[in-house]
């Protein structure tokens, strides 16, 4: 059963310290929504649980563990997939308006096909999603994650044209199942990923490491696919249940090396159409298509690399291109860090290979290890006016779209008092504030992550999340860090309190004290962990008796 729950957001997102707050506080819009994400099989576990059938990162994980950081895999985790309820209770202490999660397409469709739909699988979220009503938070669902049936990956994946129909055969379902009470909806999440980073690189599932081809073909049919699905759901479900649909791009920020050179300025404007452009100007441009630079590179790079006139760079029909154009009702942004780029001599290969995405786009990126402070994983440094660059960027180029921001965050690598993660949140938000108040249409705002997650290739080593999981534990423990308390603040008052920096509770020293061996120094030995949380556990126990 739905019942009209946005009146109710608005309730309880609104500022509740109105009137006490006189000063100079800045305050993000009243109905400004704020959440928190997370994504199937980075939490739920549950692997072969029920009918659920493998996913790519399955078979990645299990067959290649020595191309993750730790080995390890993904089959527990969090575990979610029995601990949902504990998860819901914990988006609720933070006060978030919204949830954004993903559905896993083997668990509800475990062979990828309509033949085999699982009652188990439909459940999962059904609970999860009626939990969150009963608390007035608004799911924001993620149709696609990263999560392909490995039956389809044997198909080809997103790079066989057949993925059009399956991809639209799935959204079906889940929007018949649960789209009476989802009223936020994105198709797929990180096109530049799915595409890139898995079939150009060795580095997202399935690990194609095909670099220049693939990718192209991947982003076509994905595109097609997502407009199909948008199309789909604007002719046979909106009206009658009233959600948005949308889409969540990923890019980091290109900054100009050097700020005075027309070629590093051109490097960050050519950047950004082969990052965001890809999928971005299809979709939210004014004549739709990839961009020109996109088009005109890859055919001229593709021509000189004996390819013939065919670029390696498919091309839309003009029928095509407007089915694409103006499938989304809102941009959703993904975005962690920045770069510093510079261009890439037109024939000069950069150290990239010929062909490849990077080489096609010309542009050498670097970090700055200077001035951008780092975080718990290397590619991740904060710089927080890249955002606000960003979200400009997204303004001027597709005509003011209303942006809701479906990722960001920084990691750590552990710990309770991530007071470095504070100030990252205060920092980037603040630029998102900055840049509502120079006219960017910021509706949301969904930050990474609800819990300490498997993070992909980096597997447990690198922690996101607002709620530390303790993996050791068979219940998968969760206990709010520092950044937990203030992130509540924030969605409670509408407002960044730069001053709020609150102390460890009782409780959570505790855990810190029985957890913390394990966790910083896994070369230890077993034996010294317990001796040394058992000297910890003893003398807490002193400066509680005395
Ligand atoms: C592609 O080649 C054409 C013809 O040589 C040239 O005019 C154009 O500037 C090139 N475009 C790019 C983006 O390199
Ligand atoms: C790049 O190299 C190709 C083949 O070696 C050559 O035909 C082309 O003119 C060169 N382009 C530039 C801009 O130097
Ligand atoms: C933002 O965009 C939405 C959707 O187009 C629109 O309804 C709303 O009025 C816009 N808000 C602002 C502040 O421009």
């Amino acid at each position: 059963m739905w019942k009209p729950i946005l009146p109710a957001l608005l309730l309880i997102v609104s500022p509740v310290c109105l009137g006490t707050h006189v000063s100079q506080t800045r305050r993000f819009p009243n109905d400004f929504l704020w959440g928190v994400g997370s994504s199937s099989y980075q939490i739920e576990g549950g692997w072969n649980a029920d009918d659920k059938d493998e996913s790519i990162w399955d078979v990645l994980t299990h067959t290649h563990p020595e191309k993750i950081a730790d080995q390890s895999n993904a089959d527990i985790s969090a575990d979610s997939y029995h601990r949902w309820r504990r998860d819901v209770q914990m988006v609720k202490e933070l006060h978030a308006g919204t949830y954004r999660f993903s559905l896993s397409w083997p668990r509800i469709m475990p062979g990828g096909y309509m033949n085999h739909v699982s009652t188990a699988g439909i459940k999962y979220y059904s609970n999860l999603i009626d939990e969150l009503l009963r608390y007035n938070i608004t799911p924001t669902v993620t149709i696609y994650h990263f999560e392909l049936p490995q039956k389809l990956q044997e198909l080809g994946g997103w790079t066989n044209p057949e993925i059009i129909p399956l991809f639209k055969d799935f959204a079906r379902l889940v929007l018949e199942m649960y789209g009476d009470r989802v009223k936020i909806w994105t198709t797929i999440n990180e096109p530049w990923h799915v595409c890139e980073h898995a079939y150009g690189l060795d580095y997202m599932a399935p690990s194609y490491n095909f670099p220049g081809i693939p990718a192209y073909l991947c982003g076509h049919n994905l595109l097609k696919a997502h407009a199909e699905v948008v199309h789909m759901y604007r002719d046979h479900f909106q009206k009658r249940q009233g959600g948005r649909i949308g889409i969540s791009l990923d890019t980091s920020w290109p900054e100009p090396r050097n700020p005075d050179s027309a070629e590093d300025r051109e490097a960050s404007e050519r950047a950004m159409q082969f990052y965001v452009g890809w999928f971005g100007h299809p979709i939210f441009s004014k004549h739709g298509n990839y961009p020109k630079v996109m088009i005109e590179r890859i055919r001229n790079l593709s021509k000189e690399q004996d390819f013939g006139i065919r670029s390696r760079l498919p091309e839309f029909t003009t029928e095509e291109i407007h089915r694409i154009r103006g499938t989304a009702d809102f941009f959703g942004i993904n975005h962690y860090t920045s770069n510093l780029v510079t261009s890439n001599g037109h024939n000069n290969t950069g150290g990239f290979p010929v062909p490849s995405f990077n080489h096609d786009m010309g542009v050498v990126e670097s970090q700055n290890e200077v001035d951008w402070p780092g975080s718990g994983s290397v590619w991740l440094r904060v710089y927080p006016k890249g955002m606000y660059n960003l979200l400009m960027w997204i303004h001027r180029e597709y005509n003011s779209p209303e942006i809701i921001v479906t990722e960001n965050g920084v990691s750590d690598r552990g710990g309770l008092e991530d007071y470095a993660r504070v100030d990252y949140f205060n920092k980037y938000l603040s630029a998102v504030l900055d840049a509502i108040e120079d006219g960017v249409n910021i509706s949301g705002y969904i930050a990474w992550s609800l819990m300490d997650s498997y993070e992909w290739k980096a597997g447990f080593s690198e922690k996101f999340g607002f709620y530390h999981v303790d993996f050791t534990s068979p219940q998968r423990t969760r206990t709010p860090k520092i950044s937990a308390r203030v992130f509540a603040q924030i969605c409670k008052t509408n407002t960044i309190d730069w001053n709020y920096r609150p102390k460890l509770e009782q409780e959570q020293k505790l855990v810190v004290m029985a957890q913390h061996p394990a966790e910083e120094d896994q070369s230890r030995s077993s034996a010294a962990q317990e001796a040394i949380s058992w000297s910890l556990m003893g003398a807490l126990l002193l400066v509680l008796l005395r």
